[in-house]
């Protein structure tokens, strides 16, 4: 059947078997890899991607279900010249050793620093309590975290700053 996706504010018509899921459609149809598949049990969250603006597992969602909506990918967040401030920030406290489980990381970071800009230690590893690092740099992962969090929040305040001088 036919279907839709935006995927990172581009829309993608595909003719895809019903069973297909979310992480195929962008791996296979789309050539998105980075989307990991790092299980087959919905537990490590290294499929990750925002789903009408939620962070889903997207191996636990048909391509069907997504017709018509919003996908955002770790190829839609940031680019090389301009690194989303989670992309820095890992690179920053080197929160990466072999960078499998990365973008379902930053997919789920990203989630969780839009409805809270400034997780605690603890909140953020109640947040990623989904996302398994099979390489264990769950320390470092922490602080690329609060790394984006403090670089995003001096940004707003200097955008804070400039909008009350204009
Ligand atoms: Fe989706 Fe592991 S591949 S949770
Ligand atoms: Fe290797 Fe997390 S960096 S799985």
């Amino acid at each position: 059947m036919n279907v839709t996706v935006n995927v990172n504010g581009k829309p993608y018509t595909r003719d895809v078997e019903p069973r297909m899921l979310l992480v195929h459609f962008l791996r296979d149809e789309l050539a998105l890899t980075g989307t990991h598949v790092g299980c087959d049990t919905s537990q490590c969250g290294a499929c990750t991607v925002h789903l009408g603006g939620d962070a889903i597992k997207s191996c636990t969602v048909l391509a069907v279900q997504a017709d018509g909506l919003d996908v955002t990918t770790i190829e839609g967040i940031g680019t090389a010249a301009d690194l989303h401030p989670l992309q820095a920030g890992f690179w920053a406290e080197h929160g990466l050793q072999c960078g499998f489980c990365t973008p379902g990381m930053i997919m789920a970071s990203a989630e969780l620093l839009r409805h809270n800009p400034s997780p605690s230690e603890e909140e953020i590893r109640y947040h990623l309590e989904g996302n398994y690092c099979r390489c264990t740099g769950y320390h470092n992962i922490v602080k690329a975290v609060q790394h984006a969090a403090g670089a995003m929040s001096a940004a707003q305040g200097q955008r804070q700053e400039q909008a009350a001088d204009d």
